[in-house]
């Protein structure tokens, strides 16, 4: 059994980093067509031509997902440019490293901005598409942090949360049209995000701290995330919608 996507077209957010980046690669090495979306046009750009020099089969759109209009774009051009839209993934996502008492209006506002709003507008967006073509699956980043709380990160647990139940509420609404909505939620991951929103940089007493609070003692490489990603956006995973898939070495097992 393989995964092929030979044919079909991919859109991931986030695309330039970390997990967004490793689960293009994931698309592309199964042969998607990708449209890539971030706000980092160097860093996206960097990615879209390792993984197609001619940018025949890969294609990029900058933006700041938290805009509906953008959202609304980024899946017309995918129907545009590559005729289709078979699976859309959100990974774009920031962190706040505050309690609730230290967390300000505005980055509360700019991660439900990024976190629920931008979620929220391009599943909105790929629903429509995926609901007039008749199939399509959706899947968005959650977290550990979504299903167990975490102190001195209130704004991302919350943000997390409501990722998970929308996650939900939308494969109801779309489980009789051919379009599966699930989630992802990764634990402690190796990506940029470790050392963002930090006030000094990430040292390998962190590093080894957090590998610690796993159950299986090391954090996961973002391939790891990617693999399950691909499997839930595949025909594989064709009985699958409304899931919250955790992807966590067992930290939430506890
Ligand atoms: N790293 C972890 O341990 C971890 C754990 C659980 C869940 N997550 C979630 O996984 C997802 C991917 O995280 P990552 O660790 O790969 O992070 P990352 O920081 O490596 O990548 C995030 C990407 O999102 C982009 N982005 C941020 N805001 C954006 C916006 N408004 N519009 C467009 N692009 C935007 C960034 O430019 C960046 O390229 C996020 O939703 C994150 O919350 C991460």
């Amino acid at each position: 059994m393989q995964i092929d996507f030979t044919g079909r077209v991919a859109v991931v957010t986030g695309a330039a980093s970390g997990m967004g980046a490793a689960t293009a690669r994931a698309f592309r090495a199964a042969g998607a067509k990708v449209l890539l979306v971030d706000r980092n046009a160097a860093l996206l750009n960097a990615v879209a031509l390792e993984l197609d020099a001619s940018l025949e089969q890969v294609t990029t759109m900058v933006g700041d997902v938290s805009q509906s209009a953008f959202c609304d774009a980024v899946i017309a051009q995918a129907v545009t440019h590559f005729g289709r839209v078979d699976a859309v993934v959100n990974a774009a996502g920031i962190i706040v490293r505050a309690g609730a008492v230290d967390t300000t209006d505005e980055d509360w506002m700019r991660i439900m901005g990024v976190n629920v709003s931008g979620v929220f507008f391009m599943a909105r967006a790929a629903a429509r598409a995926m609901v007039a073509q008749g199939s399509g699956s959706i899947v968005n980043f959650g977290s550990i942090w979504g299903d167990v709380g975490a102190a001195g990160v209130a704004a991302y647990c919350a943000s997390k949360g409501a990722v998970h139940n929308l996650t939900r509420a939308m494969a109801l609404e779309h489980a009789q049209h051919g379009v599966r909505v699930n989630a992802v939620c990764p634990g402690e991951v190796n990506t940029p995000m470790l050392a963002s929103e930090r006030n000094e940089p990430v040292s390998a007493a962190l590093l080894e701290r957090l590998a610690q609070s796993v159950p299986m003692g090391r954090l996961a490489e973002p391939e790891e995330i990617a693999r399950v990603v691909l499997f839930l956006s595949s025909d594989l995973a064709s009985y699958m919608t409304g899931s919250l898939v955790t992807v966590d070495a067992g930290y939430t097992a506890r």
